[in-house]
């Protein structure tokens, strides 16, 4: 069957062979081979399309038809066809590029950001970005079309959040006066729920001033709900039924309920609350077994306050590892915790070598091989100390370790598994440092007063593959208990928050929400090694936009206005600029 087809194409590569000249050109759609017949009446096609640059806009016009049998290309999508050309027109052409959009030829991120525009043409590029925008597009379909939310959009002029991340101003006219950016709609949508809009989400543009890393950009996109009348379990199954219904076909169905762990259990067991579950290597206590076989530094540490011996073990480490490896996990324990890593490595005949061993009888060498589960090859990295500091660097040497062993060969974690977790029961005094709104557990309210260290929070975080991509919890719709967490918890003046303490005491229905970070998210999914992959401008490693030289300076005479002034030599900026 053929058909009659006009398309704009960019004019990709093009080459001579059977009788014609083929050409792929690519559009949104993809890639597309056509044909120029080889006879007089299409010369002129032919000499427009050989001569035009690579990556100008071309229209085409043709027959769409099935290739000759034996001609397709499996590899291609649009491989069983091809265009015969009947007219063709050059749009624009296009000048030498900085680089070759081609996904194979590796250029550095700089110069991909300066001509970002161009790196967008990219194949993987625009499969995140279309995918990222489907996924939008199915959210905003199951919060509004199915379950009754209101899409409310909140102002970005706003004023400083206390607790938080760092915010970027902005300056007004009225002199000292500064806007904030908010790095989250937080207090905004609280207000909504006190003004009845008790379902509401918005894909929210949040800005926060703590530079980029591969899971951060100053700039981000959260998807923020927040409704009233409603507990943790029905944040919690809200969001899985919301993540099921836009997750992506071809990424394999995702189960729910997700499961759920308290961040004490994710601390003593992952060492951080936001394990990475797709694979073991769990931290074990061996604290017990320890105690009573006579190591002095044991001895030492268990015999302070929340002391703990902690191990984790390598599978094949040896097998797997270099020496210098372990050195530079034992390295990088002491430099980024304070924490000394003893190490002990299972020989071949099944005794121990370590630095212990000179402490221990060969029973209970040969008991602590059982207890730790040891077989030939395998390592495990001990610590003894203070429980936190002890659990957090294992946690990163797990993690760490888990790198090094796939480096080399060893398959712990499926590339193609989504492990979702929810982490519950945060510490109260903990989790109002950073976000102050945040309710007292119910059953812990008669510790607030008394023993306020104890209480657990109503905050939950959605962890997916050991990245947290989402954070909510119920608030406080008390003023009087908002205005304790402020001035006794935070030690803030409550006079910031005076709009928010007030509308507490407008009738506030009881409320809670989250938000889930949309890019980090979105770069799980594709498999993309950093937000960067999933932002169609995203900023540089040191917050800039490469692209338009973002932040720039600006003269004196614009500065006016703001009553501000630049406290180093205007003549300096100026020749910056120029
Ligand atoms: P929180 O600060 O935990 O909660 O943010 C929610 C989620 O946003 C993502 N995120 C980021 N993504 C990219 N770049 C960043 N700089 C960045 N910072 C955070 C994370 C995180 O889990 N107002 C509360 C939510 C609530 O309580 O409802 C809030 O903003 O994936």
């Amino acid at each position: 069957m053929a058909e009659s087809s006009e398309r704009h194409f960019f004019f990709c590569f093009s080459s001579w062979i059977r009788q014609g000249l083929f050409l792929v050109l690519r559009d949104f759609q993809g890639l597309t081979q056509i044909i120029i017949p080889q006879d007089e009446a299409h010369s002129h096609v032919k000499k427009l399309l050989s001569s035009a640059p690579v990556e100008s806009v071309v229209r085409v016009t043709g027959i769409v038809a099935l290739r000759p049998p034996g001609q397709e290309n499996p590899k291609m999508p649009t491989g069983d066809i091809e265009v015969k050309v009947e007219t063709a027109e050059v749009l624009n052409t296009c000048k030498k590029l900085p680089f070759e959009i081609k996904d194979f030829v590796k250029k550095s991120e700089a110069l991909r950001m300066q001509y970002r525009y161009l790196d967008l043409r990219s194949v993987q590029l625009q499969y995140n970005l279309r995918l990222r925008s489907q996924i939008v597009m199915k959210m905003r379909e199951y919060l509004c079309h199915l379950h009754g939310f209101v899409d409310v959009e909140t102002p970005t002029l706003f004023k400083r959040t206390p607790g938080g991340a760092k915010e970027f101003l902005v300056p007004s006219r009225e002199p000292g006066k500064f806007y904030s950016l908010p790095q989250s709609p937080q207090q905004f949508k609280q207000l909504l729920m006190v003004g009845g809009l008790d379902r509401y989400f918005q894909v929210a543009r949040c800005y926060r001033d703590e530079g980029s890393r591969p899971d951060r950009q100053p700039e981000f996109t959260q998807i923020d709900v927040e409704m009233s009348f409603v507990d943790q379990g029905g944040i919690q199954r809200l969001i899985e039924g919301l993540l099921q219904h836009c997750w992506p076909e071809e990424k394999g169905p995702i189960t729910t309920p997700f499961p759920s762990m308290t961040y004490e259990e994710a601390l003593a067991d992952y060492g951080t609350d936001k394990p990475d579950t797709r694979f073991g290597m769990k931290i074990m206590d061996i604290s017990d077994f320890t105690r009573n076989l006579g190591i002095p530094f044991v001895q030492n540490v268990l015999g302070c306050p929340h002391g703990t011996v902690k191990a984790i073990w390598i599978p094949q480490g040896m097998r797997y590892l270099k020496n210098k490896d372990i050195e530079s996990l034992k390295e990088a324990a002491r430099s980024q915790f304070n924490q000394e890593i003893v190490d002990i490595v299972c020989k071949p005949d099944g005794s121990l070598k370590s630095l212990l061993t000179r402490f221990l009888s060969q029973e209970q060498q040969s008991e602590l091989t059982q207890v730790l589960k040891m077989q030939e090859d395998d390592v495990v990295l001990l610590a003894a100390g203070e429980h936190k500091r002890v659990c957090s660097a294992l946690g990163s040497l797990r993690l760490a370790s888990a790198n090094l062993l796939e480096a080399a060969g060893l398959v712990l974690r499926d590339p193609a598994a989504f492990h979702f977790l929810w982490v519950v029961d945060f510490f109260f005094f903990l989790e109002s440092a950073h976000h102050p709104f945040t309710a007292p557990h119910p059953s812990d309210m008669g510790l607030l007063y008394s023993d306020p260290t104890k209480v657990r929070s109503q905050h939950y975080d959605l962890v997916l593959n050991g990245n947290e991509i989402g954070g909510g919890s119920i608030r406080i719709h008390n003023a009087e208990l908002q205005r304790f967490v402020l001035e006794k918890v935070l030690k803030e003046d409550s006079e910031v928050l005076s709009h928010l303490l007030d509308a507490l005491e407008f009738g506030a229905p009881p409320h809670g929400g989250i938000a889930l970070g949309l890019d980090r998210l979105i770069s799980l999914i594709v498999g993309a090694p950093s937000i960067r992959d999933v932002i169609a401008f995203p900023k540089s490693f040191r917050g800039r936009d490469l692209m338009g030289s973002a932040p720039d300076y600006v003269t004196p005479e614009e500065l006016e206005p703001y009553h501000i002034q630049v406290s180093w030599p205007v003549a300096e900026a100026e020749a910056k600029k120029n």
